[in-house]
């Protein structure tokens, strides 16, 4: 049996299961993950760093399924969270709390709370103001926080404007001069240890040289604080690493770990690394059945039943995703495709003039490299209810997240106790 997507017969199989049965038996629109792929992501990654003996802190926000967590909980792998949500997802999928490192600029002091009670591995900390709350919220819980001071390099990491990170006008970080004088403060303040420098300069990086320059900047700094006096354990290089798409050529793991090698080389620190995109992309897609093909005077639309609420990649960052039809491609000539879902905007694309196979009512489709930043980012706009999760092993198929009802979404709502009496449910 072929492991992962792969076609046999010309069909779409996930492992030992064929998509068409997937789609007969639990429906359209789904995500379908191959636990196999998933697990050899892992694999590739831990090998190719080894030498660097790396704390893999899975990105959670790319795919935070308790199911897709757990596989990579049950290899060794920690979590890199943004909220007290990803927190409470990370512990109960099993990830130990000592390897958790917690980012993002707007923490909560009651995500700050939470998190120094699991006793997490470290804080990535992005301002000034934010190390003196979680100084304080330490103090108020007689602990001590361990920190990194996000670092931002000022590097552009040539990716989408959306999600580039490392930029001096991106919210993230603290500036490069900034930091060292923060780290040097710090050491005055209570309930905060400077343990660590991170940094995270954006994702779907296709390009090395801004992490050359990125982690250069980031172990310099380190240096020189070790120098000042700051007893720095550790470097957090972030995520970013890119996949293939189309035709992008992002480094391989060989070329991103030389990078990290380079920078982090003689300088006797640890390291954490917080993959996301990369360990989870390939191992998604997205089933739907084409509703309607439309024949207009300037263009033919193949209408899915899966959206944009669904998957919102190519509206929101212009991204390319592949498309292919589910069974054997029919033969002859590719036609111009927009392929687009029912929501009621124009936004709601996947795909615009796709030369793709012929299309006709009733096709299994799927969008490939959905595994990431697919399903964790679906809303429930038109009142469409979130699709159900699957996950493949070998030819076995297992629902880890149900299809939302239209009863459960309605009854997340409820009448303000005004209207009660005058509703007209039920009659
Ligand atoms: N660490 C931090 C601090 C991050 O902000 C991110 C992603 C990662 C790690 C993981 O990055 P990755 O290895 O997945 O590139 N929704 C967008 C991507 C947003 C990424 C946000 N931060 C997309 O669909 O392209």
């Amino acid at each position: 049996m072929s492991k992962g997507f792969h076609r046999r017969n010309g069909a779409l199989h996930c492992d030992g299961v064929a998509l068409a049965r997937v789609a007969r038996d639990f429906g359209t629109p789904a995500w379908v993950y191959s636990q196999t792929v998933l697990e050899q992501r892992w694999r590739l990654f831990e090998k190719a760093t080894a030498d660097l003996d790396p704390t893999i802190c899975y990105a959670l926000k790319a795919n935070s399924n308790q199911a897709v967590i757990a596989t990579f909980a049950a290899l060794g792998a920690g979590a890199d969270i943004v909220s007290a949500g990803e927190l409470a997802r990370a512990l109960a999928a099993g990830v130990p709390a000592k390897k958790i490192v917690f980012a993002g600029v707007g923490k909560s002091e009651a995500e700050m709370a939470m998190a120094l009670e699991a006793g997490i591995l470290q804080f990535n900390v992005e301002s000034a103001p934010e190390l003196a709350r979680l100084s304080a919220v330490a103090q108020a819980m007689n602990t001590t926080a361990s920190v990194a001071i996000r670092v931002n390099p000022d590097v552009d990491a040539k990716t989408h404007r959306k999600i580039t990170t490392g930029k001096s006008e991106n919210k993230f970080g603290v500036e490069l001069a900034q930091a060292r004088e923060l780290a040097i403060a710090a050491r005055r303040l209570k309930g905060v240890r400077i343990e660590a420098l991170s940094t995270h300069i954006g994702s779907q990086i296709t390009d090395v040289t801004p992490y050359r320059a990125a982690f250069r900047r980031v172990a310099d700094l380190a240096k020189a604080l070790r120098a000042d006096g700051v007893a720095l354990k550790r470097l957090d290089f972030g995520g970013g690493l890119g996949v293939v798409y189309r035709d992008e050529t992002p480094p391989d793991l060989k070329a991103y770990a030389a990078a990290v090698r380079a920078a982090m080389k003689g300088t006797g620190f640890g390291l954490v690394l917080e993959p996301g995109r990369w360990l989870v992309a390939d191992a998604g897609l997205l089933l739907a059945r084409v509703e309607y093909v439309k024949q207009g005077t300037a263009k033919r639309y193949a209408i899915l039943d899966a959206a944009m609420n669904d998957l919102i990649r190519p509206t929101l960052y212009e991204a390319w995703m592949p498309i292919e039809p589910v069974a054997k491609p029919r033969a002859g000539r590719k036609l111009p495709y927009d392929i687009v879902g029912p929501v009621c905007e124009s936004g709601d694309f996947f795909a615009h003039d796709r030369q793709m196979p012929k299309l006709a009512e009733g096709d299994l489709v799927a969008v490939r490299q959905a595994g990431a930043y697919g399903s964790v980012m679906s809303s429930t706009y038109n009142a469409r209810p979130l699709a159900p999760e699957l996950l493949v092993k070998g030819t076995k198929i297992a629902e880890i997240r149900g299809r939302q009802s239209v009863e459960a979404l309605i009854a997340l709502d409820q009448l303000a106790p005004w209207q009660a009496g005058k509703s007209r449910r039920g009659k």
